[in-house]
């Protein structure tokens, strides 16, 4: 095993660090610098089909259900289609309302899990196309969907998943831009812009990464505390729900994830000095309110440790600590966000001494319902 984690001490910290080159394999062949055209060999899915699709459901667990989330945005926003995401275990007991006019798009790593093959099934059954983003070259997902969608990550092995994640997200946004053009929505200069935002963000993840010290630095003074909320507006509320989830799963510390406006009306009256509080101010047009929210925080005695882009220097204003991120257009900052928060989760759980690759009570695939 040694080995195969390639010097790192942990498989997790390995797959953190291979996220520039996951990110690339996902997006090559399928997005030209020199072309106005997303080639996807293994979607058949044709202008007639779209033209016909009224509704799109995207259907995952855990990490992969919060890359669905971004997908709602992405695809709502650039394909202007209706989407809502569900989780898994919940969809198939609450009727939902699918027909041959249905998109069901299923995202999960292993392609093995049972709650999300089950809604496949049942999508299937009631007449809708289905699609699966899926790691795993012949899972069970992609044998059964219409068409698929493989992120090329490369094999996962650290229970709590981040490259997996990284080229989810890579996956949502080069559908986005697939649907979007092939329905008209998109036009071809905010294609151009998107795409070429893309292509150099495996440079700006390597970037984020080589920044681990500060996070390192944080994870050193904060890794006592029983609990830590994440707030974000927008994407960045999406991600930091997977912030959280990052961290509850390794170092067993409570965290939550809330949308910043929505503090005022309950959590906050948990916000004291004993709670951290990681701020996601990445969205531009939403930076000024997360101000005012961090504002609110920090006068309940929070500290506050802020993510956000080069030069939006106002936030240190607010922040005891700022994690700044190479600019980026908003649609893409949860790719660049992300990676600081699964390193921050990564230090505090190596310090508290936990298990980081096998976290107790966890599976790599839940395979049963
Ligand atoms: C398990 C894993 C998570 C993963 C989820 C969905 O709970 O521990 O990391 O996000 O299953 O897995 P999938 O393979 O469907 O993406």
């Amino acid at each position: 095993q040694a080995a195969e984690k390639g010097g790192y001490e942990h498989f997790m910290i390995k797959e953190i660090h291979e996220q520039p080159k996951a990110i690339k394999d996902t997006m090559t062949s399928r997005i030209m610098s020199d072309s106005d055209e997303i080639v996807l060999d293994d979607i058949k899915l044709t202008k007639e089909d779209l033209d016909n699709i009224n509704k799109v459901f995207i259907v995952a667990c855990g990490t992969a259900y919060h890359a669905g989330m971004v997908g709602k945005y992405v695809i709502e926003k650039l394909a202007r289609i209706p989407v809502e995401v569900d989780i898994a275990s919940e969809f198939r007991y609450r009727n939902p309302i699918m027909d041959e006019k249905t998109l069901l798009i299923v995202v999960s790593q292993s392609g093995e899990t049972a709650d999300t093959l089950a809604a496949l099934r049942e999508a299937k059954k009631a007449g809708a196309r289905v699609m699966a983003v899926t790691n795993v070259v012949g899972s069970s997902v992609a044998r059964e969907a219409d068409d698929v969608f493989y992120t090329w990550a490369g094999p996962e092995i650290a229970v709590a998943s981040t490259k997996a994640y990284t080229t989810q997200l890579i996956a949502m946004y080069i559908l986005a831009l697939y649907l979007g053009r092939l329905n008209g929505k998109l036009s071809v200069e905010e294609f151009r812009t998107i795409r070429d935002e893309m292509l150099v963000l495996p440079e700006k993840v390597e970037k984020l990464i080589q920044n681990k010290e500060e996070l390192q630095k944080f994870a050193d003074k904060n890794h006592m505390h029983r609990d830590m909320f994440y707030i974000g507006r927008g994407l960045d509320g999406s991600v930091s729900l997977e912030g959280a989830l990052k961290l509850k799963e390794i170092s067993y510390i409570h965290a939550e994830a809330y949308p910043a406006g929505e503090l005022k009306h309950g959590p906050i009256a948990l916000i004291d000095q004993d709670i951290p509080v990681i701020a996601l101010a990445t969205q531009e047009e939403l930076f000024e309110k997360m101000v005012s929210n961090i504002k609110e925080v920090v006068t309940r005695g929070a500290k506050v440790i802020s993510f956000a882009l080069e030069g939006n220097t106002d936030i240190e204003q607010v922040s005891d600590q700022v994690v700044y991120m190479p600019r980026t257009i908003s649609i893409l900052t949860p790719i660049l966000s992300v990676i600081p928060l699964q390193l921050l989760s990564y230090y505090v759980a190596v310090i508290r001494g936990c298990d980081v690759d096998k976290p107790k009570n966890l599976a790599k695939s839940v395979t049963v319902e």
